[in-house]
């Protein structure tokens, strides 16, 4: 298995080109199922999970052009799509795959998908799409850990009101809802940047949809007629951005990251610059200035707008180094702070208290070999090795592998000391 082998870096200088977000990516796949045509999309990620739902859209029947040649676009034809169950061996790897749930099942009136089950960070049940679904008119049952979806009459548009705000869900009920017959209202509908640029091409495709980038989506649904959908180039990444703002407050750097999208990290620029940090940026183009001092902050993660939880690892790395004590709340996902006790393993000094974390700042940081457990926790022990004095090893670099393009090229190309490894 690889591994990553971190050396304290000195200060940090250049550019980083972000690539296109995962979960704008994700979703805009599924999506094709809706496709009358094939479908061009550019920008997307080199990342595991995308090349996991491509080869489940392939196993349906649909035919994808080759993503593997270095190339950032890929076209997706669904016209021969002809299966309709995804299976656990893929499903279990990515959980994201229930994003085909909405889309097949409107499309044929019948889907079984796998439970995802849950995950490191949480149980992330699905509950909210399933009793969406139920009262757009499908029929669900779950047997033998399948999701038995069938809508014999076709979907039907209704009011639904999410009791939580869920990213996926909702992407997943805007899917369903525009070959629906009739309007779906979805009210507490989640407001991501990544659900925005779905909503987007879809009401450029034809499917009327209003409200789009606040909390109440209304689609008007084509009555079961596939759309012609027009190329079009997934957004930046802002958590791959927002990770390597990061890298650049705690190793006191100057870094630009290219095709960025400022407008989508309000929050988390907002955090840096309490901290100490100065931010300047233009249309596509973000750049941190190093800061002697990192000032302690309160963060309590929400859904967008607010501060995300796909961020909280890496601020929790970051506050390590702050010059006084930090407080971070997670109220998104009940285990979501495992990378934790990696970090208290290199000498980080934080306490955890239901799901708080208190964080003593200026605290000075040992390489050693730690495990990475999940996504995000992988890029904040990256984070942690920058500053940490000797050698880091961050095993199980698969978790990063899903949703960081080229993390260690792009930091070796701004001066770290980082490269992968075989165990
Ligand atoms: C998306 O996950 C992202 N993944 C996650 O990013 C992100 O952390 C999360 O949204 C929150 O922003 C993708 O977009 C592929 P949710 P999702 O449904 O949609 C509860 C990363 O690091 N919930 O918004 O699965 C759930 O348990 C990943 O890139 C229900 O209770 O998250 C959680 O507590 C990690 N029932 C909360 O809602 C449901 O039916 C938010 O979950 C659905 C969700």
């Amino acid at each position: 298995m690889n591994y990553l082998q971190i050396n304290r870096a000195n200060t940090l200088n250049g550019n980083i080109k972000i690539s296109g977000a995962k979960n704008a990516a994700l979703p805009l796949i599924a999506m094709t199922i809706l496709a009358k045509n094939r479908v061009d999309i550019k920008n997307l990620p080199h990342v595991v999970d995308i090349k996991t739902l491509l080869k489940l859209l392939s196993n349906l029947g649909a035919s994808c052009s080759d993503f593997s040649n270095g190339s950032d676009i890929i076209s997706i034809s669904t016209s021969a799509l002809h299966e309709t169950k995804a299976t656990y061996d893929i499903v279990r790897t990515m959980r994201a795959s229930i994003l085909v749930l909405g889309p097949i099942l409107a499309r044929f009136g019948h889907c079984e998908v796998s439970l995802p089950g849950g995950c490191a960070i949480g149980q992330r049940p699905v509950d909210l799409h399933l009793k969406a679904l139920e009262q757009m008119g499908a029929v669900i049952n779950i047997e033998a850990g399948y999701i038995h979806a069938t809508a014999p009459d076709g979907l039907k548009g209704c009011q639904i009101i999410f009791d939580k705000i869920t990213v996926t869900g909702t992407a997943n009920i805007v899917m369903a809802a525009a070959l629906a017959k009739g309007i779906t209202t979805i009210t507490n509908a989640a407001r991501e940047p990544e659900v925005v640029q779905l909503c987007e091409i879809l009401n450029a495709s034809g499917v009327k949809i209003d409200g789009i980038s606040t909390g109440v989506l209304t689609i008007h649904g084509t009555d079961g007629k596939l759309v012609d959908i027009a190329e079009f180039s997934v957004i930046p990444d802002r958590i791959e951005a927002g990770t390597y703002l990061c890298a650049g407050a705690i190793t006191n750097s100057e870094l630009t990251l290219e095709n960025a999208n400022h407008k989508h990290l309000g929050a988390v620029i907002a955090k840096l610059e309490e901290m100490g940090n100065k931010i300047s940026f233009t249309d596509t183009t973000i750049t941190i200035h190093p800061s002697k001092v990192q000032k302690h902050v309160k963060i309590v993660t929400q859904e967008y707008p607010g501060f995300p939880t796909d961020m909280q690892a890496q601020f929790l790395a970051l506050t390590t180094q702050a010059d006084g004590t930090s407080i971070i709340e997670e109220r998104l996902f009940e285990n979501r702070f495992m990378h934790v006790s990696e970090l208290q393993r290199m000498g980080a000094d934080i306490s955890l208290s239901g799901h708080t974390a208190t964080i003593v700042g200026g605290t000075k940081l040992s390489g050693t070999d730690v495990m990475a457990t999940d996504l995000r926790a992988s890029s904040a022990l990256v984070l942690a090795g920058l500053i940490a004095d000797g050698v880091t090893n961050v095993h199980r670099i698969y978790h990063l592998d899903r949703g960081y393009d080229s993390l260690e090229v792009k930091l070796q190309n701004v001066g770290a000391d980082i490269k992968r490894l075989n165990e």
